[in-house]
């Protein structure tokens, strides 16, 4: 598994204010689709593209497309959700797949509510989008749907990671021959003993969502 940590200013600036206990819900929704769409671009450096010829007004060129079968991007409900136009802006014709799952608050435990994805992801990219690696448990179980499914490199969008969920991500899907990259804008300090990274920006979906 690799780990990619965004180094840009403006990375740095816009998880500032969401950070911010201030900062309310709607500029809290506005600067995390931001933030996503500068964390897209990083994300996407090895989406797969096929050639494309195009004539231009003054003569034929060789460029590129996105190649087929097109990426998927996976929402992790519900605060993976809240990450989705942001996403979408960069990749507008992905398909979207939704996983809902939930960490019970006393166990730390993931589990899946709710799930709506194609069901054969052969030679499928896959984006799964949830705005913070905690323990990883999430994660962990989001990337085995995907990989049971056939999905044969799988990128995690992650605002925030916690360096224990890193290696717990790690361990858990260290069987599965597949690339993961995780791509996230902070590696924050720990995780305190409710499982919340500190420092952290709180409950991102109680954020986003209220
Ligand atoms: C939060 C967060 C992640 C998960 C991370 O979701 O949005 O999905 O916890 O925790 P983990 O890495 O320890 O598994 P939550 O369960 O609060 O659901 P929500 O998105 O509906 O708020």
């Amino acid at each position: 598994m690799r780990t990619h940590v965004v180094d840009h200013p403006l990375v740095h600036h816009k998880l500032t204010v969401l950070r911010d206990e201030r900062t309310d819900s709607p500029t809290f929704r506005s600067l995390a689709d931001e933030l996503v769409t500068l964390l897209a671009y990083e994300a996407t450096r090895d989406v797969r593209v096929e050639p494309v010829e195009v004539t231009t007004p003054v003569a034929p060129v060789t460029g590129v497309g996105l190649a087929t079968p097109k990426p998927l991007v996976v929402p992790i409900l519900r605060a993976g959700l809240g990450m989705l136009d942001g996403m979408m802006r960069l990749l507008p014709t992905a398909e979207v797949g939704f996983l809902g799952m939930v960490r019970n608050e006393e166990t730390l435990e993931a589990s899946t509510y709710a799930e709506r994805l194609p069901d054969d992801l052969s030679g499928r990219q896959c984006y799964v989008l949830d705005p913070m690696l905690a323990t990883g448990g999430t994660l962990a179980a989001a990337i085995r749907f995907l990989t049971d499914r056939g999905a044969d490199d799988i990128t995690c969008i992650c605002l925030l990671a916690a360096p224990e969920g890193c290696a717990n991500l790690e361990a858990g899907v260290a069987g599965l021959d597949v690339p993961i990259t995780v791509v996230t804008a902070a590696l924050d300090e720990r995780l305190n003993e409710k499982g919340y990274i500190v420092p952290g920006l709180g409950d991102a979906g109680d954020r986003l969502y209220g």
